[in-house]
């Protein structure tokens, strides 16, 4: 298993740890406790223009700063108990040295083609312009701040020369063009087999994985990329920070970062295998090895195709066996954003709420956004901790602690089978089910479900012991008390194996209070602690947060986010024009009358527009921020002489106009009350 590699170039936030770092945790430690042999890797990915963007940003070297957030990252994933078996960096030798040799294999068996052709070239800084310096409008979903290598918004992967209306990120100049040598990944060729890896999970003729059980929205994106076309994409970029191309006059070029950062995911294994005496192969090049990575949704054409097609013209490594990228989470209705400090942040996390990193991994993993995006609110968080961890869990753990020291100075009581009834056969049998049902939901990487299954027993565990009151039977029915007990104990200490995968720490402190050792899955049963056995004490597990805590954790995300510079999110100023330019725009209010989603297209909708003129219908690309019944009615502004363009079929006839803010979210440009469609706008 792996985790995406985050780029070394700023500090982890809670949309980083539930994308693709709590679903790997949460994993590794169930197949642990199950008795698979797992192994789960990650790594800083160290190079690319995310990373010296920033050096250069903030007036320092790439190594610099790739060294600061390394150890920032690393510690920040202790301080929240990820369980990686090893973690790796790109800007190691023996990283630059494992990427090297797998590029030098695949130049020989001819996967790429070398172009020397015009690419984009800043003059004043002197560089050509790819991947994240050259930004434009994507020219499939039409959104603004595109990438020179992907449009974040609708995940494409893109050339530089696609972008419509580039500009350099350097200077913010109109790049011109200029000659160079590039490698290149001719995609287009791997378009048959692919589709059948995708379709139907199939790879050389064989089954090769079940494609259902991948999630839809991976299985989705891959078919319309390959539906679409697959482009050859440039291998090699002309910087100075990256592996260095190894090839004899290639000078001045490297690896792109995309080519780099996945076969760190090998490079990582080998340091692991090399440091603990194993055979990296048994995992990458072994028939009976699953390959799962686990990203988020921006990562999926380079885990899904980019990364296969490597891996299978190299020809000794398996291909992954699923994807389950998540998507993205909000934060209090807004997109988390690293340069606008809308972020909560593991670090301060960890120093405003000390020992308190099970409280987080809770709340994160039931709002993770496995299907679509969902959103973080400190007030959901302190309901969570609050009714859920310390009213239940906590709650019902503390009583039974407590009783049976106060009843049976801590021994596991026996039951008297005369006292036991139709109610503890109904709790053994879920303890018994249990552990098959969580088992299942995480293997199908359904980690919201699978915490919910077992906090279902402590939940159920409660709620028997509050309807028993054992604590009122003890003076008249000594034996059917213990017998509730004895049956209260087994939900307990099944719940510190049902939910170790997902808290921990809590888990552990339960084990220690149960004389649990070296807990394994299979132990997880409706008799699990013998009559006799003593129970350690135990702290209160969850304390209860305030109100004023998070209203303080709102107040200071807006005080930050104010705080950070403006400038830095605007976009650079586009070249001076003319008023006869302006001129030319035919500007008018227009009403919605009709809206709908377009068939299989995830991000456009197509709107039916009142213009004063005519009605007519417009396609535009918000379909991932409104739905179709928040649009119609309302009044836009409306460029109604834009040259019609079919997409997807359906001309659209003109374009309406939406301010973008830094963070990529989208609001309509609403005429002021008292205006009406066909007013023109001037
Ligand atoms: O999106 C990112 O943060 C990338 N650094 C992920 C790389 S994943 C892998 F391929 F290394
Ligand atoms: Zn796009």
């Amino acid at each position: 298993m792996t985790s995406a590699l985050p780029y070394a170039n700023g500090p982890i936030h809670i949309g980083h740890i539930a994308g693709a770092y709590l679903p790997g945790d949460i994993r590794a430690r169930f197949e642990r406790m199950a008795g698979s042999e797992v192994l789960w890797v990650c790594g800083s990915d160290e190079h690319g223009a995310a990373i010296t963007l920033r050096a250069k940003k903030d007036g320092v070297t790439p190594r610099e700063i790739v060294d600061q957030y390394h150890a920032e990252m690393q510690e920040a994933f202790a301080g929240i108990d990820m369980a990686f078996d090893h973690y790796s960096r790109t800007s190691s030798d023996k990283h630059h040295q494992v990427a090297q040799d797998f590029f030098l294999k695949l130049l020989e068996s001819g996967s790429f083609e070398v172009k020397t052709d015009a690419q984009f070239y800043d003059a004043e800084a002197a560089q050509f312009l790819a991947d994240r310096y050259i930004t434009g409008t994507c020219p499939k979903c039409d959104a603004a701040g595109a990438y020179g290598d992907q449009c974040e918004k609708c995940g494409s992967a893109l050339s530089p020369t696609d972008l419509i209306d580039p500009k350099s990120t350097l200077s913010g100049a109109t790049p011109v063009l200029k000659d160079t040598t590039l490698w290149y990944l001719p995609m287009g060729r791997h378009e048959d087999w692919l589709r059948d890896y995708i379709d139907s999970g199939q790879f050389n003729g064989e089954k090769h994985h079940d494609p259902r059980a991948w999630k839809s929205h991976v299985n989705g994106q891959c078919r319309s990329w390959i539906d679409g076309g697959l482009q050859s994409r440039a291998m090699t970029r002309d910087l100075d920070w990256g592996v260095p191309v190894p090839v004899e006059g290639a000078d001045g070029k490297v690896l792109y970062v995309w080519l780099d950062a996945p076969i760190g995911y090998i490079t990582s294994t080998m340091e692991w295998a090399e440091k603990s005496g194993q055979n990296w192969r048994n995992w990458w090049q072994s028939n009976d090895a699953e390959l799962i990575h686990f990203i988020g949704k921006d990562n999926i054409v380079f885990h899904c195709l980019i990364f296969p097609i490597l891996l299978k013209e190299h020809g000794d490594f398996n291909l992954p066996t699923n994807v389950p990228a998540n998507a993205f989470m909000n934060l209090e209705g807004d997109k988390i954003s690293t340069s606008r400090n809308w972020a909560v942040w593991v670090k301060d996390y960890l120093s405003d709420f000390p020992g308190k990193s099970d409280e987080l991994r809770y709340v994160l993993t039931s709002i993770m956004p496995e299907q679509k995006d969902s959103e973080f609110t400190w007030s959901d968080y302190r309901e969570r901790v609050n009714n859920e961890l310390a009213d239940v869990l906590g709650n019902f753990i503390n009583r039974v602690i407590v009783l049976t020291k106060k009843y049976y100075e801590s021994e596991v009581p026996p039951i008297d089978r005369i006292k036991w009834t139709a109610d503890e056969d109904a709790i053994i049998a879920a303890l018994d089910s249990a552990p098959g049902e969580v088992a299942e939901l995480i293997r199908r990487n359904r980690f919201r479900d699978a915490l919910q299954t077992a906090m279902g027993v402590a939940r159920l565990g409660n709620k028997y012991m509050t309807e028993q009151e054992p604590w009122k039977l003890k003076k008249t029915d000594e034996e059917r008390t213990a017998v509730i007990l004895n049956t209260c104990i087994q939900v307990a200490a099944n719940c510190s194996l049902l939910l170790e995968p997902f808290i921990p720490q809590t888990a552990q402190k339960m084990q220690a209070a149960f004389g649990i050792k070296n807990a394994q899955w299979e132990q997880a049963s409706g008799a699990m602690l013998q009559p006799g056995a003593v129970l350690g004490d135990l702290p209160i597990l969850f304390e209860k947060v305030e109100e004023s805590t998070v209203d303080a954790q709102v107040e200071k995300l807006r005080t930050s986010h104010a705080s950070a510079a403006p400038a830095a999110a605007c976009e650079p100023l586009k070249p001076m024009m003319t008023f006869d330019d302006f001129q030319k725009m035919d500007l008018r209010v227009g009403e919605v009358i009709a809206c709908e989603r377009v068939p299989k297209a995830d991000k456009l909708l197509q709107l039916t527009i009142r213009t004063g003129l005519d009605e007519r219908t417009v396609l535009s690309g918000i379909a991932e921020h409104f739905e179709p019944e928040e649009v119609v009615g309302r009044r836009v502004t409306l460029l109604a002489n834009l040259a019609p363009r079919k997409i997807r079929g359906v001309e659209s006839q003109g374009m309406v106009l939406m301010a973008e803010s830094a963070d990529g979210s989208l609001r309509f440009v609403t005429p002021e009350e008292g205006t009406a469609a066909g007013d023109t706008i001037r």
